[in-house]
């Protein structure tokens, strides 16, 4: 049996008529920046995350990029990052001449541990960025308030996380501006690169909307240095027809991590494997990834891979450690958790159209891996 990690084409095929014919729709206006499906998919997106403003980007990592640009992050200026994350969240800040200063997260929630961030605040200390990694939100309210406290900027990275809540509260109504990827392979994805940034601030909404656009409103005239970032039609309009489907697939996402945590309960390998806890302020995880924890992890990889079944390291590698991040002075040791978990975790197959025989596949051969 096969077991792919993601199976975008079994997702695609139920909207594969509505999606062509809008495309084409858009391909015959020749209408492809801006427009009707633009505002429409903000509007939905906006709506469904219970934000005040959603500004649709280029990508996940142009809408970081866009949101330190608003706060007014200058080279020189310090963001608290952490260490594991997808690389867009330090990247985003150096790019721009600021420096990530990487911060520890938690091994059982995988996401940014509080007390490693009040550690990290300096006078240069600009922002920091809080990242929901694999469909489950940091715990906002304790890094929110170390940010208010210190006067300094908040951005929630919700690339892996659209739909989340945290104490009933979605995913865009927490942070001052959360930044969201529509990269394909996301739970939200569209047939390209395509990002949004929600926020409830009316001005940073007008300087995001101008950032995108480099700096102007007016066209021609320019009040700041922004970039090219915008969301075009084709991916506005494709984003807009998967949201309506986006509860379903949370749905199946959810029901297959439950299939999941049974079955390896069943399995009764105890330390051996550690499913990935829900945290209690969690009131949704989405499953963007269901991650476990292994000290055999490469040796299971390879198992499953023999046995045609997909899984994926994210990350093998903590950000603190990467060689383009030596100028920040962080190094091997600094960060014990983010570089245990870089040796333990496995991302296993959780997309909505799995069925109930593939999760028991690969629950069997965990389970025979480790009886073996
Ligand atoms: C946590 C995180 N931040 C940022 C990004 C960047 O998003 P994009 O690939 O749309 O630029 C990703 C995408 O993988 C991500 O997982």
């Amino acid at each position: 049996m096969k077991v792919p990690l993601l199976d975008l084409k079994a997702q695609y095929a139920p909207l594969k008529e509505e999606i062509s014919k809008t495309v084409l729709e858009i391909m015959d206006s020749q209408y492809f920046i801006g427009g009707p499906y633009l505002k429409e998919c903000e509007v939905a997106v906006s709506k469904y995350s219970r934000a005040k403003h959603c500004v649709g980007c280029s990508s996940g990592s142009d809408a970081i990029i866009i949101s330190l640009l608003a706060l007014g992050i200058k080279p020189g200026d310090e963001v608290i990052v952490p260490s594991f994350t997808f690389f867009a969240t330090a990247g985003a800040v150096a790019i721009i001449g600021a420096k990530p200063v990487f911060v520890d997260v938690l091994e059982d929630t995988f996401n940014m541990d509080y007390r490693s961030v009040e550690k990290a605040i300096t006078n240069k200390t600009k922002a920091i960025i809080a990242v929901d990694l694999y469909g489950q939100t940091a715990d906002l309210d304790k890094i929110q308030a170390i940010a208010k406290k210190n006067k300094i900027g908040f951005i929630e990275d919700a690339a892996q996380s659209i739909g989340a809540e945290y104490k009933g509260k979605r995913v865009g109504e927490v942070a001052e501006l959360t930044t969201i990827s529509f990269y394909p392979a996301k739970n939200l994805g569209a047939f390209g690169d395509a990002g949004a940034v929600l926020t409830n601030d009316d001005r940073l909404k007008e300087k995001l909307v101008m950032l995108r656009e480099h700096g102007s409103s007016d066209r021609y005239y320019h009040k700041m240095v922004g970039m090219n970032a915008r969301l075009d039609a084709i991916q506005a309009a494709i984003v807009l027809k998967k949201l309506k489907k986006l509860d379903d697939w949370t749905q199946g996402r959810q029901k297959n991590a439950k299939i999941y945590y049974d079955l390896f309960e069943e399995a009764g390998l105890g330390d051996l494997v550690i499913t990935p806890k829900v945290a209690d302020y969690s009131t949704r995880h989405i499953f963007n990834q269901f991650v476990i924890r292994t000290k055999k992890r490469d040796e299971l990889k390879t198992y499953l891979q023999n046995k045609e079944i997909a899984s994926a390291v994210f990350y093998p590698l903590g950000l603190h450690m990467q060689e383009c991040f030596r100028f920040t002075g962080s190094k091997e040791g600094d960060l014990p958790v983010t570089e245990k978990l870089c040796h333990e975790v496995l991302a296993l197959p959780i997309y909505p159209e799995l069925t109930r025989e593939q999760l028991g596949y690969v629950v069997d051969n965990i389970r025979d891996f480790y009886r073996n």
